[in-house]
């Protein structure tokens, strides 16, 4: 059945009190849309068409995508007048699937029962029953009647009786599209809030026949809306909780997940420890019995088994990727960037940045140092304070150290250089021409003692 999707994301999001379209906020890394996209990407619709307008160039910016299409409301006169807007785009046949751009932890499961409770021929509506159903449209249902909803009234025009009614409308609903588009050029916006009300659609089904049916959403987390920073941050949580919980049932043991933050995809092995404070973005793979420390952050980068990452070791792969190799030793207070690939066992210190660089096996740079743009063969030792001058001003160029070389502390490599197989640099040294392999090459100032040098001493002031 062919199916096209409609989200309405034209509100200004007041009470975020923000100069950011509100369906950009970001939750989990990506904006409230994206999470919404996702959701109802899953369904394979033929289209979808997201409805925008405070904001709306970047929102479109943001959110582009294939079989996806913009419209813009402007001024904004309700949700069913966002949805008339929509309406040259849906086609004739097949389903309408309705939802809101800024009720971002909804479920493709719940869409789909959803769309399958309308089936091209019924109104369906995702509903809950809440404790607090304040400032909802609540669902009447006819006197009497079990299942049979008569219409919705919003907040602002319910009676009393009304109010009291706990089954509210999410905001989601699937909706025969032929019909739809009669019912929305029929929408009038003569109620309290001189709006076109998408909701009075309901009525008129019931009036013309049109089976309308309450689908029931899974959990009342999916259907919140953000509508402030304390509710984004409330469904942050949620769905940070969540994500730790999947990981926890896959044996991955989190010190608290309540101090955990997943803003990408993450892949553990078995036997993986996550201390608290730890952040993980992009694509994130952990292997094997890999331990990650305190206040980690970590975007894009495969670690593998058995490495060990002290506390407030910072990994970012960036579009490159970054890699660890097993059983390596990375921080405290390490930088790791784009085409950072340490071998099996390395060591990198604290604060030690490594950029763009191929660590051998067994490499150690323990403390304060820089490696960008370099190879260092197996078991190099890179000592403390010692950099690899790789910018000239203009260009970036490589190092090269070949295996078993030990590069005397606060030494500068200046790239392109190379360093042979098991040299020694003297500590101090600036390397601008290539050193031999096997050999000592020291480039500093010898030093001198003098003998019978003294002090130079303060004048007496004048009498
Ligand atoms: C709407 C429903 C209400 C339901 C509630 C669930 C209507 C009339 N009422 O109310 O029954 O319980 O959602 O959250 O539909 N939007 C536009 N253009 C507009 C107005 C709104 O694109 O002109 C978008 C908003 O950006 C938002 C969504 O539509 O994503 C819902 O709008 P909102 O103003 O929050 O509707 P509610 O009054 O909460
Ligand atoms: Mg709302």
């Amino acid at each position: 059945m062919e199916v096209r999707v409609v989200i309405m994301a034209a509100g200004k999001g007041t009470r975020m009190r923000s100069a950011h379209p509100k369906v950009l906020h970001r939750l989990a890394g990506q904006s409230l849309l994206q999470h919404v996209l996702d959701a109802s990407g899953a369904l394979g619709a033929e289209r979808t068409i997201v409805v925008v307008g405070h904001g709306a160039a970047a929102v479109e910016q943001a959110s582009a995508g294939p079989n996806r299409s913009f419209v813009r409301q402007e001024p904004q006169l309700g949700t069913g007048h966002a949805l008339q807007q929509a309406a040259p785009l849906l086609g004739d046949d097949g389903t309408t699937l309705i939802l809101n751009g800024d009720v971002p932890l909804i479920e493709s499961e719940t869409l789909r029962r959803l769309v399958a409770a309308s089936a091209g021929a019924r109104l369906a509506l995702l509903t809950v029953q809440l404790a607090d159903p304040h400032g909802y449209g609540r669902i009447v249902r006819a006197a009497g009647a079990e299942s049979g909803i008569a219409t919705i009234v919003e907040e602002k025009d319910a009676s009393a009786a009304q109010r009291a009614l706990r089954e509210v409308y999410t905001g989601a609903m699937a909706a025969p599209t032929r019909a739809l588009k009669r019912w929305l050029a029929a929408l009038r916006n003569d109620n309290a809030a001189g709006e076109y009300y998408l909701t009075d659609v309901v009525a008129m089904a019931v009036a013309e026949g049109v089976e309308v049916t309450a689908v029931q959403a899974g959990s009342e987390a999916e259907v919140l809306g953000v509508n402030s920073a304390e509710q984004l941050a409330a469904l942050e949580r949620h769905h940070q909780a969540a994500a730790a919980s999947r990981l926890m049932a896959g044996g991955v043991r989190l010190a608290d997940p309540a101090r955990f933050d997943l803003r990408g995809e993450l892949v553990c092995g078995s036997d993986v420890e996550i201390d608290v404070g730890c952040i993980f973005e992009g694509r994130v793979e952990l292997g094997d019995g890999v331990r990650i420390g305190a206040y980690c952050v970590l975007r894009n980068v495969q670690v593998d088994a058995g490495a060990l990452l002290r506390p407030y070791t910072h990994v970012d792969g960036e579009g490159l990727g970054a890699r660890i190799g097993a059983r390596a030793i990375v921080g405290p207070f390490a930088r790791l960037r784009g085409g950072a690939v340490l071998g099996v066992e390395v060591h990198v210190g604290n604060f030690v940045e490594v950029k763009n660089s191929n660590l051998g096996d067994g490499a150690k740079a323990n403390h304060l140092a820089y490696l960008g743009d370099t190879d260092l063969g197996k078991r190099v030792n890179f000592g403390a304070g010692s950099i690899t001058a790789n910018y000239d001003g203009a260009n970036k160029h490589r190092t090269v150290v070949g295996a078993d070389a030990h590069i005397g502390s606060n030494s500068v490599l200046v790239a392109p250089v190379v360093v042979g197989a098991g040299a020694t640099i003297g500590a101090g040294s600036t390397i601008a021409r290539d050193a031999p392999a096997g050999q000592l090459t020291v480039a500093r100032a010898r030093q001198a003692s003098f003998p019978g040098w003294k002090r130079p001493q303060k004048k007496a002031p004048p009498a």
